[in-house]
Parts: C-alpha cells; structure tokens; sequence
C-alpha cells in the first residue's frame, strides 16, 4: 500500500510584518529584502506552535473526509515546538480528540514535513498505520534575534498539515538526506547546560545563527541532485510532474534550482512573497494553497522537497 494525500490544511496568523515594518528599527529597506530574498511580508503568531498545528489539522482531516477517531499516527515536524515535553503531536491528539493515535514530533527543520511524509510513507507501506496525520508547524518569531537583520527578516510563522490514507497510489518514491558535518551552519542552540557540577558550556540565547552563504550554496547544490534522484526511483521524467513543491526559502534559490533542473517557473509555485521562510511549515501551507485554489488533479505527479538546517534535505515523488 501507499501513504496518498486525501485532505490538506493550513493556518496563517492574522498579524502580519511586512519589510517596512522591520525597517522602522533594523538597518534595512523592502528593496534589499526583496531583492535578495523575494520576501515582502511574513506573519508573527501570537498563539503557540501547537495551537497552529490544530488549526491546519482540522482543516485537513475535513478536506480529506476523515474523522479524528480514524487517525493512527499524527507526526508533527518541527523545531519551534511549545514544550521540550509533551510534544506538538500530544498536544495536537488531545485538542482533536484523536485518542487512537500514537504521537511523534519530527525534528529536522526546514525538512521536517517531509521527513515526517516519508515516515507516514513507511508506517502505512508496513501495514503499522492506515491513516496518519502529517503536519508541520512553527512559531519561528520565537527563535530569531528581532534585532539580527541578516536572519529575522527571513522568517515566518504558519501550520500546514496533511491526511494520509492507505491506498492503491500516492507516495511513489523518496530521497532523504543529511550532512550533519555543516550542522552548525544553521544553528539554534538549547537552554544552556547547567547543573551543580557543570558550568554552563553553551550560548546564553537560544536564537537562529546562520552563515548564509554557506546554505544559499548547500541549498542550490543539493536540491537538483535530490530531485534527479527520487525522479529517478520513481521512474518518472521531470516533463510529467506538473508541480515542483520546493521549501520556500529564498527565491533566488528557487530559481537557481528551476534553472540547474531545466524545469519552466510556471511548474515552481511560490507563496514566500507572503510567508517568508516558515521552516516545515513552507511545503504544507503552499500544498493546501495549491489545492484549495483548484490546481492539483487527482493522477497527475508532484515533487515536494525540503531542505535545510541539519543539514538536511527530503524529497519525494507523489501521485495526487
Ligand atoms: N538588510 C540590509 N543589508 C543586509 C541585510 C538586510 N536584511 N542582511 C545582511 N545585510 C548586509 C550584510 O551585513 C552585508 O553587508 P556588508 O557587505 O557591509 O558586510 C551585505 O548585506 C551582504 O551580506 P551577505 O550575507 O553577503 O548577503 P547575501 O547576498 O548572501 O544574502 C541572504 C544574504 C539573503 C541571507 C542569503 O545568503 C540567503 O538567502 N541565504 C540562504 C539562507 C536561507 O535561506 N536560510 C533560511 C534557513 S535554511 C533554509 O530554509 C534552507
């Protein structure tokens, strides 16, 4: 069997920056960030990443046509979770009444939606899960230095979720991967080490650092390859995909990656222009807007793909 897309969901926060905004107290104007990054707003939550991650749940299990009673598995990727415990995913069972789930949050980043696809992928291929919820959320406002205008200006907040069921079709191939040697290139360090015997050793803030350049080349690098490579296990050529889900990072990536790959941008949906950079949550939140506007058909071929902090990187191939 394998893990097919019935429903999807999604929640962005009302309150919204935009780049002006930002520029009121950082050295920076709309026309840097857009110019290099292709952002122009991104939303700040003022509820927490669970809370977020429900919202587009609901949302999703309705599109699909699934109840919460019939979920197995609920899988949340994320690295802004509420709780170092309980998990987003607990918190999400409990606030859907879904009481037969196991729960489990992903954490592999800007990745973690699709590390936590491939895993429903695994669980219901297996015969372990019939119905999974898959969601990624994060509350990024809450990691980044407001004050660091080389990162905060690239992050967002928002929940995307999709309900998986066993079926004939759907997840057709996958191509995971991390190159943990680069990790700190992408780092947001833990409350600091400390105990009777143990100085603190680490940071004192717990916000995002990032040598850019480092993951502007990582990312327009490793995506083509991942993408050849889970077309390749598919046994599917680029011409029939009729949408490229990638993370939405930075556009200059995106086309980088569109270019490198010879794929048309028409095939390259973007939201970043009014999300920024939501981490996990990029992929779901741009999937459920595609399929909300009408523009996924049920048989045709997607590539979705995330990649980021870990460094890490996920794609598969799927059947709508
Ligand atoms: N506004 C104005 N100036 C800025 C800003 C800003 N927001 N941020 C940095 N600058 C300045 C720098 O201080 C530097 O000034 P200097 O020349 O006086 O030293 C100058 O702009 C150039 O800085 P660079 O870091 O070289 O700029 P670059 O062209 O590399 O763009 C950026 C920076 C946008 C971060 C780019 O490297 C990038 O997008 N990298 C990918 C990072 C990414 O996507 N991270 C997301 C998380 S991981 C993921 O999702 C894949």
């Amino acid at each position: 069997m394998k893990a097919r897309i019935l429903g999807t969901g999604s929640y962005l926060p009302e309150r919204c920056l935009t780049n002006d905004d930002l520029a009121q107290w950082l050295d920076t104007s709309d026309a840097w960030i857009r110019e290099r990054t292709g952002i122009g707003r991104r939303y700040v939550s003022e509820a927490g990443t669970a809370e977020m991650a429900v919202r587009a749940a609901k949302a999703a299990l309705e599109n699909g046509g699934i109840s919460a009673e019939e979920v197995d598995l609920i899988l949340v990727g994320t690295m802004t979770p509420d709780y170092f415990c309980p998990s987003v995913s607990c918190q999400v069972q409990c606030a859907l009444g879904a009481d037969r789930a196991a729960c489990l949050d992903i954490s592999a980043a800007c990745s973690g939606f699709l590390f936590a696809l491939s895993t429903a992928q695994a669980y219901i291929s297996s015969g372990m899960a019939e119905t999974v919820l898959v969601i990624g959320a994060e509350t990024m406002s809450r990691v980044v230095d407001w004050e660091d205008r080389g990162t905060c200006v690239l992050f967002g907040d928002g929940a995307g979720a999709a309900a998986l069921q066993a079926g004939e079709t759907g997840i057709l191939a996958v191509d995971m991967g991390c190159r943990g040697s680069k990790g700190m290139a992408l780092s947001c360090p833990a409350v600091p080490l400390q105990n009777p015997t143990e100085r603190a050793r680490y940071e004192e803030n717990s916000f995002i650092r990032m040598d850019g350049q480092e993951i502007f080349k990582f990312a327009v690098r490793t995506v083509p390859d991942t993408v050849r490579r889970v077309l390749q296990a598919a046994g599917i050529p680029a011409e029939e995909i009729s949408h490229f889900v990638f993370h939405q990072a930075n556009r200059r990536i995106l086309l980088s990656v569109a270019k490198n790959l010879g794929i048309p941008m028409e095939k390259v949906p973007m939201n970043i222009e009014r999300t920024g950079n939501m981490s996990a949550a990029s992929v779901p939140v741009l999937l459920d807007e595609l399929n909300r506007k009408g523009e996924l058909v049920r048989g045709e071929k997607l590539v979705l793909s995330g990649f980021g902090a870990g460094l890490s990187w996920g794609s598969l191939v799927l059947e709508w």
